[in-house]
């Protein structure tokens, strides 16, 4: 039977029959899901100073990623680079919303395109990925240990595991 699952992390709905492995929106994984009925809504904490220059700096940090696979997947000519390109740059979109969130700034629906970011290049693509990536989680780690508020450890945690499974699906390409 179908029913309705949300997402602790992006407060995203979806309809599905049993609980996904990960947030079709954010990419938290199955641990932040829950049945629609028993959502609550986060509160937003208020915030230490360093929590607050640490999200700004993560919320560029998003919109910039979203950018660059925004590029690539609008100049790749591989089809597989495009859907994960696709997806990325939509993940890392819903990112920065829900960073956003925290420190009130909200998104535009449309981030412009820059064609300086990126060439259409594959493996040129996926090395930039695995930099953009593997600097996010090094960041995003160092965030979680300075972080005193439940909501931000909890955003900072579920994006270190995103990040990570987009590190690793990018590995697993390159090495193909
Ligand atoms: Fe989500
Ligand atoms: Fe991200």
């Amino acid at each position: 039977m179908v029913q309705v699952f949300r997402c602790k992390i992006c407060g995203e709905a979806f309809v599905a029959n049993s609980k996904s492995t990960h947030c079709p929106f954010c990419g938290a994984p199955i641990k932040f899901l829950v049945d629609a009925k028993e959502y609550v809504e986060p509160k937003i904490p208020e915030l230490s100073e360093i929590s607050r220059k640490n999200l700004e700096f993560s919320f560029d940090l998003e919109v910039k990623a979203s950018q660059i696979y925004q590029c690539m997947r609008k100049k790749s000519k591989d089809e597989f680079i495009i859907g994960m390109m696709k997806t990325l740059a939509k993940v890392e979109l819903e990112h920065a919303e829900v960073i956003g969130k925290l420190i009130g700034k909200s998104m535009s629906c449309e981030i412009p395109f820059k064609e300086e970011l990126c060439t259409a290049d594959k493996a040129e693509s996926l090395n930039k990925t695995v930099e953009l990536e593997t600097g996010a989680i090094g960041h995003y780690k160092k965030f979680l240990s300075e972080a005193t508020e439940q909501r931000v450890k909890d955003v900072f945690e579920a994006l270190i595991a995103v990040e990570t499974d987009h590190l690793n699906l990018t590995e697993k390409e390159l090495k193909k």
